[in-house]
């Protein structure tokens, strides 16, 4: 069977990334999580003090847009992981800090720049399932099968809280509805690639679906796609 290009956008927090990643090892895909390079962008402007009281130091972030590498690894567990240089920032790149930065350096022009011709040139042999917000519109408008993907806003903010739990940390879950409508607010209104479905991406409202239901949804949809390109 041919490989195809899979492109998932949508809302935040909304299970994009564990759609889209069960998906990729199901069918033996690469994954690319496409937010996992703005939070990395935005974990460098932290790190590089590169943020003022309420904006970004420009130009310095231009002049270290060359130094900022960001790749994925498998770990032990076969699950990629985000890299800076050398650095595994996977977990620092999901905490308050980043999460709450992010959607500013997303609205920067050279940096989608940057991060759009990085998610091309890894989709360049297809074989791939990226997530993110401008995956089927700017990255791969070409793209075999499109997805979006959205969920209330509540709902949302539940799963997050959910996750941040599990792992042990810290969350308040009127922090997290604020930052997730705030989110919203910032990715549908940015300039540049604003958040919108695709003419031709099929809607997905997973607001009262269990993970195991949207998964085999995914899987029936690219079976569909697929078959197509035979
Ligand atoms: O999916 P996420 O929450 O990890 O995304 C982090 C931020 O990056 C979010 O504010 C939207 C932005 N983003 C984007 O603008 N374009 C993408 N392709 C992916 C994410």
């Amino acid at each position: 069977m041919k490989k195809i290009t899979i492109a998932i956008d949508g809302h935040s927090s909304c299970g994009k990334s564990t759609m889209a990643k069960d998906l990729a090892r199901e069918i033996g895909y690469i994954y690319i999580d496409s937010g996992a390079m703005y939070r990395a962008v935005t974990y460098y402007c932290l790190q590089h003090d590169l943020f003022t009281e309420d904006s970004v130091k420009l130009p310095e972030l231009q002049a270290a847009m060359p130094d900022i590498q960001i790749t994925f690894r498998l770990n032990a567990e076969g699950r990629p992981e985000t890299y800076l240089g050398g650095e595994c920032i996977e977990k620092e790149i999901r905490g308050m800090a980043v999460s709450s930065r992010v959607s500013l350096i997303a609205t920067i022009g050279f940096v989608r720049e940057a991060m759009v011709a990085l998610q091309q040139q890894m989709g360049r042999n297809k074989g791939i399932v990226m997530d993110g917000r401008d995956i089927g519109t700017t990255v791969f408008p070409d793209a075999e099968l499109k997805v979006f993907v959205t969920a209330s806003a509540e709902v949302r903010a539940q799963r997050r809280y959910d996750e941040l739990k599990a792992k042990g940390e810290e969350a308040s879950y009127e922090s997290i509805l604020e930052n997730v409508k705030e989110r919203d607010r910032i990715d549908s209104g940015r300039a540049i690639s604003p958040l919108r479905k695709a003419d031709d991406a099929i809607l997905l409202d997973n607001s009262t679906m269990t993970i195991p239901e949207q998964k085999a949804w995914l899987l029936e949809e690219f079976k569909r796609a697929a078959q197509c390109t035979i």
